[in-house]
């Protein structure tokens, strides 16, 4: 079973000091940065985009795992490759070409990630599958940090394993992971956590360092 991976969403940080938080994820024991783009369109939010990556991109080495929920997105991707993200994943439901999505993303050099709104099901990326480097299964629908994880997601979770079989391809897991839905996500197969609220709850570095401890360790118990 490969590691598991914490990827704090800055949905929850505190945006007026988005530059710090982000140093202080880095610090508190981040693995990746996740960062939750909203377009208003494709989901009933708005966040930011390519500028704001790029002015943060200077206050840490990790790894930047960007969670495009945009449609159209494909005229953007260059921006968000040319502002430093690693990973970059669009939606299976955002547009009606989604193998060329993948293929642009990977030909500007990043990771390719598709991601699975809960109505979706794995059959709808089958045959994508060598194109990716990462799946990740909503385990809420997108728009909103702190939103009640959805269980019938589990077992997406297992058929999607099922469908990477021995590929070198994660699992990334997105809404409502805590402690205590952790356990089960990594059991299913997931292996990259991402988590807004449960990881920015308490506003300071001591708290963040907490909080991803615990969530590290609860997702880490169920290992094989
Ligand atoms: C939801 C976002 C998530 C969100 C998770 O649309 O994609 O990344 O920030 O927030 P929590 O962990 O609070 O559910
Ligand atoms: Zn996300």
């Amino acid at each position: 079973m490969a590691d598991i991976l914490i990827a704090p969403s800055v949905l929850s940080a505190d945006f007026s000091r988005l530059g710090d938080e982000v140093e202080a994820i880095d610090r508190s024991g981040a693995d990746w940065i996740h960062l939750d783009v909203m377009d208003g369109h494709f989901v009933p939010n708005i966040t930011f985009g390519p500028p704001v990556i790029k002015a943060i991109r200077s206050r840490t080495k990790k790894f930047f795992d960007a969670h495009l929920m945009m449609s159209p997105v494909d005229s953007y991707l260059g921006a968000f490759a040319d502002a430093g993200c690693d990973m970059i994943t669009v939606h299976a439901e955002a547009g009606p070409h989604l193998d060329r999505s993948l293929q642009a993303i990977r030909s500007l050099g990043k990771k390719a990630g598709v991601s699975l709104n809960p109505s979706t099901p794995v059959t709808a990326i089958e045959h994508v599958i060598e194109r990716l480097d990462m799946i990740l299964i909503m385990t809420v629908n997108p728009g909103f940090g702190g939103q009640a994880f959805i269980p019938a997601m589990l077992s997406k979770i297992l058929r999607a394993k099922a469908l990477v079989g021995k590929r070198p391809i994660d699992i990334q897991v997105d809404g409502g992971v805590t402690p205590e839905t952790a356990p089960a996500v990594t059991a299913a197969g997931a292996n990259v956590l991402v988590a807004g609220s449960a990881v920015f709850k308490g506003g300071t570095e001591t708290a963040y360092t907490k909080n991803i401890t615990d969530i590290r360790r609860a997702a880490s118990g169920n290992l094989a």
